[in-house]
């Protein structure tokens, strides 16, 4: 089978496509087809090596060994497991693996959902990590309740754009979206009440308080972000938020952890950090918004597998409106 391997640490065209035995599942593994895959920072991070602190993560590459790259997958089942239940050969899927950049790739149950009735592949290869990502920065860690106000930090992209629709889902009173020039038509075509541009407009010089803010694409100060809070609020420290070459903005995170402590007793404003997961009950929450109607998945732009490198670099560029999909296999 084809597939992008990744041998160095490097820029992306470091990736190459080589060819490789197609993998054989374990007994609680499921063999899926690859049709689409996504593409997210992540991605990135992991082929750059950067930041360093990565090389000591599950991501990291192993002396010797190349790895398949890619997280996110859509396709349909070849072959399951002996302990494999509830997925069928046949069946078509989506969510995450390691290794979603070939043309096969084992991807555990556990991490997979049925796509729903409707959806093509391309769109359901870019669900898993972003989507779960905003569905659990919104529900879980913003606990975010009915009516309630919600800012996005980043809302056109692979995150936000999930995060604006699932906001609105989840019952959100109000949702403004902070996006880069050019891209509010495209935020309040997903249920954003009012479009900030990052390069003109600052949330924190207005009058309007959130009980939830996402921290997709910071690069604001921490004091800024405390400021927009209504007490009992949270801020939710989804990206880094610079590209500190060591540690990536964990150090932006860990004072943002503190300066919840300075919140007092009478009016807390939370700081929260956020380690998404691709859980099979959430991506199947996910499928169900979508099957409603109430959730679109955002691809910006298609690449084809040996495209890859060009894919990171468009990312990379950014100003895209959601996410990129590689198309693997051309449906029929
Ligand atoms: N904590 C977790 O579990 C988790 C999970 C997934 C992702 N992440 C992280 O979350 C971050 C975002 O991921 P993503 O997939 O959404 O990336 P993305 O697709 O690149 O989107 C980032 C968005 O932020 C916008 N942006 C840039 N500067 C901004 C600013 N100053 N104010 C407001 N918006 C700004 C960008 O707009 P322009 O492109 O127009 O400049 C872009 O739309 C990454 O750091 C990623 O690693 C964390």
């Amino acid at each position: 089978m084809k597939a992008v391997v990744h041998e160095v640490y490097g820029p992306p065209e470091v990736l190459r496509v080589a060819e490789l035995d197609r993998p054989v599942p374990g007994p609680d593994e499921v063999l899926i087809q690859v049709h689409a895959a996504g593409v997210d920072p992540g991605v990135w991070h992991a082929t750059a090596g950067l930041p360093y602190l990565l090389r000591l993560t599950p991501f990291r590459l192993r002396r010797g060994a190349a790895r398949v790259r890619g997280m996110d997958v859509a396709g349909r089942v070849e072959a399951v497991g002996a302990q494999v239940t509830g997925v069928s050969p046949g069946d078509t899927v989506f969510g995450s693996c390691d290794g979603s950049f070939a043309e096969y790739v084992c991807a555990r149950p556990e991490r997979l959902a049925h796509l729903p009735a409707g959806l093509d592949f391309a769109h359901a290869a870019v669900v898993a990590v972003s989507g779960c990502t905003a569905l659990q920065a919104l529900r879980d860690t913003g606990r975010l309740r009915a009516g309630q106000s919600v800012l996005v930090l980043g809302a056109a992209g692979g995150v936000g754009a999930f995060a604006v629709q699932v906001a609105k889902a989840l019952g959100a009173g109000w949702v403004t979206a902070v996006c880069g020039p050019g891209q509010e038509a495209f935020v309040r075509a997903l249920g954003a009440d009012e479009a900030l541009d990052y390069t003109r407009d600052e949330p924190a010089d207005r009058d309007r308080r959130y009980d939830v803010v996402l921290d997709i694409a910071g690069h604001r100060p921490l004091t800024g972000l405390r400021r927009v809070l209504a007490p009992g609020g949270t801020v939710v420290m989804v990206g880094a938020g610079t590209d500190g070459r060591w540690l990536g903005g964990l150090d932006r995170q860990l004072r943002g952890l503190l300066l919840s402590l300075l919140g007092g007793r009478r009016r807390p404003k939370r700081f929260r950090m956020l380690f998404s997961t691709q859980r099979a009950a959430d991506l199947r929450q996910l499928a169900d918004l979508i099957a409603a109607g109430r959730l679109t998945p955002p691809v910006a732009r298609c690449f084809s597998l040996t495209a890859v490198p060009q894919a990171l670099r468009r990312l990379r560029e950014g100003g895209l409106q959601g996410k990129i999909a590689i198309v693997v296999r051309e449906e029929a």
